[in-house]
């Protein structure tokens, strides 16, 4: 069942399919990265920008209109990086989420100038 923050819900749309008429994983990467990214910037208490991602396992295809919430824990923290695991579930059936996705984000926290700060 899902773990940690609900930091994102989303419902893609038939412009986000990719040949086969599932849902593009690079559409599917980039919500993650926004959700990872929500998660990071509380965090942080500022901006961030993403320096990695690790362990992405598409465990199942989305369909159009799927309902995908994207919930996001912390795995580590450093000086000024947070590693993110993302799972993104598959909610239409609110009683049997399906795991469709999941990754670790890296994220490094940025001053105004892009350059790394410590973590507060
Ligand atoms: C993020 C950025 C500012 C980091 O600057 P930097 O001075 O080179 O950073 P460092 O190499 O000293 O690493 C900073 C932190 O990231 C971690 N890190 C570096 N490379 C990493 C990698 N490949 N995977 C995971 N973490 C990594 C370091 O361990 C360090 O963590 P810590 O401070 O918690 O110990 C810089 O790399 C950057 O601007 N990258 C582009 C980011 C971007 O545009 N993202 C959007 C992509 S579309």
């Amino acid at each position: 069942m899902p773990e940690g923050d609900l930091s994102l819900q989303v419902i893609p749309m038939p412009a986000d399919t990719n040949w086969n008429g599932d849902v593009f994983g690079g559409w599917l990467v980039s919500q993650m990265d926004l959700a990872g990214a929500v998660h990071a910037r509380r965090l942080s208490r500022g901006r961030v920008a993403t320096i990695s991602i690790n362990n992405m396992v598409f465990h199942v295809p989305v369909k159009v209109g799927e309902v995908l919430a994207c919930y996001t824990r912390i795995v580590k923290k450093g000086t000024t990086s947070m590693q993110v695991m993302v799972d993104v579930w598959e909610s239409n059936d609110i009683e049997n989420p399906v795991l469709v996705t999941n990754g670790i984000f890296t994220y490094v926290a940025i001053d105004e100038h892009g350059k790394k700060r410590p973590l507060p």
